[in-house]
């Protein structure tokens, strides 16, 4: 499976958006990601629906939209509505997920279930067989520019084996302190999207050169 790249504009400088997103699209990444929090899932609060339509203006690459909300069944349709190409959403919190994924599904965008570092991967079983992906967490949510947590290197493995027992076409992606040095050994567990804020927008030679720098390190 070849990698997909999903730099997220929480670490972009907003007051030049448009160039941010225009450097990295430049630099061949795939997917743009946009982190939504809402100030009750997670301690912090950041972009709606209005900011995934905004992007939708600027790019044409798929905007991958990262929920951290409470409530997400009420506004999965809104966020399909402003462009999001794919949603993902919390496995955590929400007693109705298999609903969510089923609903994220029949908007006809790529549908991402989500599991922070505390949770069990097992716990995911039940509704697996509805996803295009699942999105692992690496930090707890919530901040960018926080460390790699290293298990989640053995939570990709053990996630790539139950995925290959009941959803072998999903893909794993991986979020939080996603870096030149831990990208290699990510993709060799079995991740195959990689979201990157810090490591990429705030690059210390540009966004362009920690673009290029995930990739080396791929190869
Ligand atoms: C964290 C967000 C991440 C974050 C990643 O809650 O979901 O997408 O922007 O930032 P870095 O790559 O800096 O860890
Ligand atoms: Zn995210």
């Amino acid at each position: 499976m070849s990698v997909i790249l999903s730099p997220s504009i929480l670490s972009a400088d907003f007051s030049r958006l448009g160039e941010e997103i225009r450097t990295v699209e430049k630099a061949g990444v795939d997917w743009i990601h946009i982190d939504v929090m809402d100030g009750h899932f997670v301690p912090n609060m950041t972009m709606g629906p209005f900011i995934v339509e905004t992007c939708k203006r600027i790019t044409s690459l798929p905007l991958d939209v990262h929920l951290m909300i409470d409530n997400a069944d009420k506004f999965v349709e809104i966020f399909a509505r402003a462009g999001a190409g794919c949603l993902s959403v919390h496995l955590e919190g929400n007693p109705n997920i298999h609903r969510t994924l089923q609903v994220v599904r029949s908007l006809g965008v790529k549908t991402g279930l989500v599991l922070n570092p505390g949770t069990p991967v097992e716990a995911s079983s039940a509704v697996v067989h509805l996803v295009d992906y699942v999105l692992l967490m690496s930090v707890n949510p919530g901040y960018s520019g926080q460390s790699f947590q290293p298990e989640t290197v053995k939570r990709v493995k053990q996630m790539r084996s139950l995925l290959d027992s009941i959803n072998p076409n999903a893909s794993i992606e991986v979020d939080g302190g996603v870096t030149a040095d831990n990208i290699k050994e990510l993709n060799e567990a079995g991740a195959d999207i990689f979201v990157a804020a810090t490591s990429i927008f705030k690059h210390p030679l540009g966004a362009m050169e920690g673009v290029r720098a995930l990739r080396k390190a791929l190869d």
